[in-house]
C-alpha cells in the first residue's frame, strides 16, 4: 500500500517535489507514495490555483500536521535553508517520518549515509563516501562529489558543483551553477553566489560571489 505524503509548501520548490513524487511512483512496480496535499501558512493565490492545477489538495496550514492521520509522512518543500530549518525546527515535535526522495534519473552511491528528509532532485549525482545531514536538498543537475560531508539544511541550487573532500556545514547555500574547488569548507550559513568559483575556505555567516569567489 502506498504511504501518505504531505509536503509542507506551495511555492514552485514544493510543486517541483510534487513532479519528483510522481517520477518516484511512476519509475515504481508498486507506486510507494500518495500525495495527500500541501500544507502552508499563507499561500499565494496563485500557488493556491498552481497546486489546485495539479490536482493536489492545499489542506491548511501547518497547524493541521498534528491532526494528520498516523503513519502519514512529511517532505519540507521549501528552498531556502534558513527557512527550511525553521520548519523543521516546528515540526519536529510533532513526530511525523521524512523519507529520503531521490528521483529515477538521479545517480547515488551506495555508500551514501544519509539522515531523514534527503531530497536528490532529477540529473543529480551524488558520488561515493558522502554523509549528509537533515533536509538536505540537492538540486536538478548539481554535483556533490566523493567523501563530502553535508550538515542539515543545505541546499545545492541547479547544476552547482562541489568537488570532492568538501565541508558544507550546516544551512550554506551553494548557488546555481557554481563551483566548489576540493577540500574546502563552507562554514554554517554560508551563500554562494549563482555562477561563483569557490577557491578558499568560506566563513559561516558569508556571502560570496564571482570568479574566484569573495
Ligand atoms: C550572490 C547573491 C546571494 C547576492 O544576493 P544579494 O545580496 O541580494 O545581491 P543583489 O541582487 O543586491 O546584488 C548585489 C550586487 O552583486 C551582484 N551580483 C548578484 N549576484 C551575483 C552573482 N551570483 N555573481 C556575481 N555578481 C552578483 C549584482 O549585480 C550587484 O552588483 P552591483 O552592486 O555592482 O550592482 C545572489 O545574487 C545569488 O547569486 N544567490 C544564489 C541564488 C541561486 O542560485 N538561485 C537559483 C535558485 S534555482
Amino acid at each position: 500500500m502506498s504511504t501518505a505524503l504531505v509536503i509542507v509548501g506551495c511555492g514552485g520548490h514544493g510543486r517541483e517535489i510534487a513532479a519528483l513524487v510522481a517520477a518516484v511512483n511512476d519509475a515504481a512496480h508498486r507506486p510507494p507514495w500518495r500525495l495527500a496535499g500541501f500544507v502552508d501558512d499563507d499561500p499565494s493565490e496563485a500557488n493556491r490555483k498552481r497546486v489546485s492545477a495539479l490536482g493536489v489538495p492545499h489542506l491548511g496550514t501547518l497547524e493541521i500536521l498534528g491532526r494528520l492521520p498516523a503513519g502519514t509522512q512529511l517532505v519540507i518543500g521549501i528552498g531556502d535553508p534558513r527557512i527550511r530549518r525553521r520548519v523543521a525546527d516546528r515540526l519536529a515535535p510533532l513526530g511525523p517520518a521524512h523519507p529520503n526522495l531521490v528521483h529515477p534519473d538521479a545517480t547515488v552511491g551506495s555508500d551514501l549515509v544519509s539522515a531523514e528528509g534527503l531530497v536528490v532532485f532529477a540529473g543529480a549525482r551524488i558520488t561515493t563516501n558522502v554523509t549528509v545531514g537533515q533536509h538536505v536538498h540537492i538540486n536538478q543537475n548539481a554535483t556533490l562529489a566523493h567523501d563530502c560531508m553535508v550538515g542539515d539544511h543545505v541546499s545545492l541550487h541547479p547544476l552547482a558543483a562541489v568537488s570532492g573532500d568538501c565541508r558544507l556545514e550546516t544551512g550554506a547555500l551553494v548557488g546555481a551553477g557554481a563551483v566548489v574547488l576540493p577540500g574546502l569548507r563552507i562554514g554554517a550559513g554560508a551563500t554562494i553566489g549563482a555562477g561563483a568559483c569557490v577557491v578558499r575556505d568560506v566563513p559561516a555567516g558569508s556571502v560570496v560571489k564571482g570568479v574566484p569567489a569573495r
